[in-house]
């Protein structure tokens, strides 16, 4: 079983840089395959979710190696339009291969997608958007089979920002027929540097990172070099982690305009910020000396407070001084961590879709469950604000999205540890070596 070890109460002190973004990288590399050739994608996170989006696309016939931090995709040959159950149940973002495959194949097949257990994760909006640019979608027996005579621009008017929803229509709108216009399109930054990246390749897209995305339809793309920007989701775990531990950090290779609204939480809580919006060279500076004040935040789409750091805030919450409360807007269920939180002395109640907390520190050790990627970082969190040892088990869920979390909060003084090496997901030079 994966454990991780945290012995709290240590403050930590030191820099660090970002990895790459996951949820950049895993869409940049659906875009891939629209192209008959090679793309080339720098600071790509060596992370699982990565190594599964390899495995799909060697299956559908891609090439793909992964040289350090540097994916080549040559998709010149696309064998298959059949996106295997087995990784669709595993990572539910590969459900954006079936706007890539319709468009460069004409068809798609795949089962409903997985992914972390937060609450229903519907694919409506996918649908919806493929249907309206020409695909003819039969469902029979959780299978989807998509056909097109040719994918057509058309209007979209989503009904909700879906982040997911967004990528499959402009991935589809890529190379169809004519102009496509999305509207009520989501503004995460991920979406931004998918576009500029298919712009990198030949794709005609305006309105780049705001909620109307027009595209134009080319019928090529060609060979292209991109680097993949840094992980704002890592780093906002990361000031957190730092926030919880008390002391001060330098997390480099990220762009802090992306964190707006997490700064304005750190701040909110006591935290001192400094930051740098360098090309090459950003970083933010994070210092505490206080523990943590409670705030109330609510999660929404971009610009507003990402859902995926609702768990990493709830855990810090939980371990500062004062009340707080979270109210979560994008996925129901996402309060799951909130029970191993309280193994740990937390106070925190939930109420539908509010979770008050009470902040408790010192927390103290005991072993707990990692039950999905961002609600496991959050133990980490919690596991540096509490007494004594606290041992995560399962946490090849945070190998998901975390490329060495580890290494990377031991390189700022954190005493904290893969209970076995062995467990780490991928070694050094190649990839996934177990099935996890
Ligand atoms: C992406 C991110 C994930 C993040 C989420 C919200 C990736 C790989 N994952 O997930 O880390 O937590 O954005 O910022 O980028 N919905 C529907 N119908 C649909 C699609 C979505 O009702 O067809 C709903 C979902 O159930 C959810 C909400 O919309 O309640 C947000 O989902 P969405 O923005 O699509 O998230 P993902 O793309 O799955």
């Amino acid at each position: 079983m994966s454990e991780i070890l945290v012995e709290g109460l240590h403050r930590l002190r030191g820099e660090i840089g970002i990895q790459g973004s996951k949820n950049a990288a895993l869409p940049m590399m659906a875009a891939a395959v629209l192209h008959k050739g090679m793309t080339v994608l720098n600071n790509v996170p060596r992370i699982q979710d990565v190594f599964c989006m390899m495995g799909i696309l060697k299956s559908i016939g891609c090439k793909c190696s992964l040289d350090g931090h540097t994916l080549t995709i040559d998709a010149s040959e696309i064998s298959q339009t059949q996106i295997p159950r087995e990784f669709l149940t595993a990572m539910r973002s590969s459900v954006i291969l079936m706007g890539v495959l319709l468009g460069r194949c004409r068809e798609a097949q795949a089962g409903y997608p997985g992914g972390c257990t937060i609450g229903k994760r519907p694919i409506d909006l996918h649908l919806y958007a493929l249907k309206e640019m020409g695909t003819q979608i039969r469902e029979t027996d959780g299978e989807l089979y998509a056909r097109t005579e040719g994918l057509k621009g058309s209007e979209i008017l989503f009904s909700y920002p879906s982040v997911g929803a967004t990528e499959q229509a402009v991935l589809a709108a890529v190379l169809a027929d004519g102009v496509t216009l999305i509207q009520g399109a989501a503004r995460e930054p991920e979406i931004g540097n998918l576009c500029r990246l298919l712009n990198h390749m030949g794709a005609k897209i305006s309105g780049i990172e705001s909620d109307t995305l027009r595209i134009i339809g080319v019928n090529e793309l060609k060979d292209t070099v991109y680097d993949i920007p840094g992980d704002r989701i890592v780093a906002g775990t990361y000031l957190y982690a730092v926030m919880a531990a008390g002391g001060e950090a330098v997390l480099r290779g990220i762009c802090p305009a992306e964190l707006n609204r997490v700064f304005q939480t750190a701040r909110q809580m006591g935290a001192k910020l400094e930051w740098e919006n360098l090309p090459g060279a950003s970083f933010i500076k994070v210092q505490i000396n206080d523990r943590p004040d409670g705030i109330w935040v609510k999660t929404s789409p971009y610009p507003g407070f990402p859902t995926d750091l609702q768990s990493p805030l709830m855990a810090l919450m939980a371990a500062g001084n004062g009340n707080g409360e979270i109210r979560e807007t994008v996925f129901e269920e996402r309060f799951g961590t909130a029970e191993e939180l309280r193994k740990l002395g937390a106070r925190i109640e939930i109420q539908k879709d509010r979770a008050r907390i009470h902040g408790m520190y010192p927390l103290r050790g005991e072993t707990v469950q990692a039950a999905d990627l961002r609600g496991g970082a959050a133990l980490v969190i919690a596991g540096l604000a509490a007494e004594g040892v606290t041992k995560i088990q399962n946490s090849h869920h945070i190998f998901r999205g975390y490329e060495d979390i580890c290494g990377d909060l031991q390189a700022l003084g954190a005493r904290v540890r893969y209970k076995d090496l062995i467990q780490r997901p991928y070694t050094k030079t190649g990839e996934c070596t177990r099935n996890l």
